[in-house]
């Protein structure tokens, strides 16, 4: 059975490890969605991993939502990545972008219009703005009309991302986020052909995933979705029915990989009483499954000799340890992540972790 430490093809992609980075939101943007120099050399540490997923990175305006985020709709946006892809590739590694559109976790303030969601509800989590936390607003349902709009969004914003140097796309289906929106039944009351049946439910983000496939191949495209439990207010009644028709709805694509954020009954972190859905999703998607959550406590390498993971992404831990792979491979003591400078937007407790090598040094 393979370890950690072995390459794995993702698609186009040769990856040297399956030790793979999670997306983390990180707001070190500027106001207008432009990364900065700062940004670069956090990813450049960064580039042991097997491979980069990128912080989420808003596809247009009106889906970047949060404050300091990325994004990649314009031209500036598109030559300002350059320098970070470029940091990443000297530095020996491989780097996607996550393609977002925050929906109805956004603020008028922050994307200049009311928040757009499957159906006109309102998340329970505060809303980001420039001013600090607000309520969330009330979202305006997505017309029909404005779909085609929508799915052009996401795959100028792939093809924006390969221009920029990136090696691939991640479509952003998980936590919450629009798409989610769309796939669970506790926030989509739609009664059109977006909303209702799983089949229904599933159209926005198969219609997204063929069209970003489209643009810059099946190969280069993967979907990350969170199928059990709660985010951001999002849920679903009957989870299993749902992803699993997903699982075979991407299978059939051909994307180079599907990531799952699945958290557990036990985590520190994320908990949810609601089951993992690997196990079953499993059977009908026959890619690499890269799985996610709490890992560097758990046992990564019993769910890659079972076959449920062909590899393991890790949020927080590559946080604070830019050397993972190195210490996941020697055993070395992990630095725990420091939740208050998560968001903020300085370069402490972003580009300040020490690797193991740095540590010798100051002793
Ligand atoms: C600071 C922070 C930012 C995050 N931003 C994103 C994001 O932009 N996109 C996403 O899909 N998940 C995001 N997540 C979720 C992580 O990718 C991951 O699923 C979560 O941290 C659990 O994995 P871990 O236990 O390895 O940290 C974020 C998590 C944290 C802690």
């Amino acid at each position: 059975m393979p370890t950690l430490f072995e390459p794995l093809a993702l698609g186009a992609l040769t990856v040297p490890n399956r030790v793979i980075m999670a997306p983390l939101t990180r707001s070190r943007a500027t106001r207008d969605g432009m990364p900065t120099p700062m940004m670069a050399e956090y990813y450049a540490q960064r580039a042991s991993a097997g491979l980069i997923i990128s912080e989420a990175i808003g596809v247009s305006r009106q889906g970047n939502g949060f404050t300091y985020t990325p994004g990649l709709w314009n031209e500036a946006q598109v030559d300002a990545w350059k320098p970070v892809t470029r940091g990443v590739h000297e530095a020996g590694g491989l780097i996607i972008a996550q393609l977002a559109h925050t929906g109805r976790a956004g603020h008028h303030t922050v994307i200049g219009e009311q928040p757009v969601s499957s159906s006109a509800t309102v998340s329970p989590v505060a809303a980001w703005t420039y001013d600090g936390p607000k309520p969330a607003e009330m979202s305006r349902p997505l017309r029909v009309e404005e779909f085609p709009g929508l799915v052009a969004s996401y795959s100028r914003a792939a093809k924006n991302a390969i221009a920029a140097g990136f090696d691939g796309v991640q479509i952003h289906a998980a936590n919450g986020m629009l798409i989610d929106q769309f796939l669970r039944d506790n926030s989509n009351a739609r009664a059109d052909e977006y909303g209702g049946s799983v089949e229904n439910r599933l159209r926005l983000l198969r219609q997204l995933t063929q069209a970003v496939a489209e643009a810059v191949g099946p190969d280069r495209t993967s979907v990350r979705l969170s199928p059990n439990g709660e985010t951001w207010g999002v849920d679903d009644s009957d989870p299993t029915p749902l992803f699993t028709a997903a699982a075979s709805m991407l299978d059939a694509i051909g994307i180079a990989f599907l990531e799952l954020k699945e958290p557990r009954p036990d985590g520190r972190f994320l908990k949810t009483d609601v089951p993992r859905q690997s196990p079953m999703m499993r059977r009908h998607f026959r890619g690499a499954l890269v799985l996610n959550c709490e890992y560097e406590r758990a046992d990564h390498q019993a769910d890659l000799d079972s076959g449920l993971a062909d590899a393991i992404s890790y949020g927080r831990a590559f946080i604070a340890n830019p050397d993972l792979v190195r210490r996941l491979r020697e055993r070395a003591p992990l630095s725990e992540a420091q939740q208050e400078t998560f968001y903020t937007q300085g370069a402490e407790g972003y580009t300040d972790y020490p690797t193991l090598e740095d540590r010798k040094a100051v002793a």
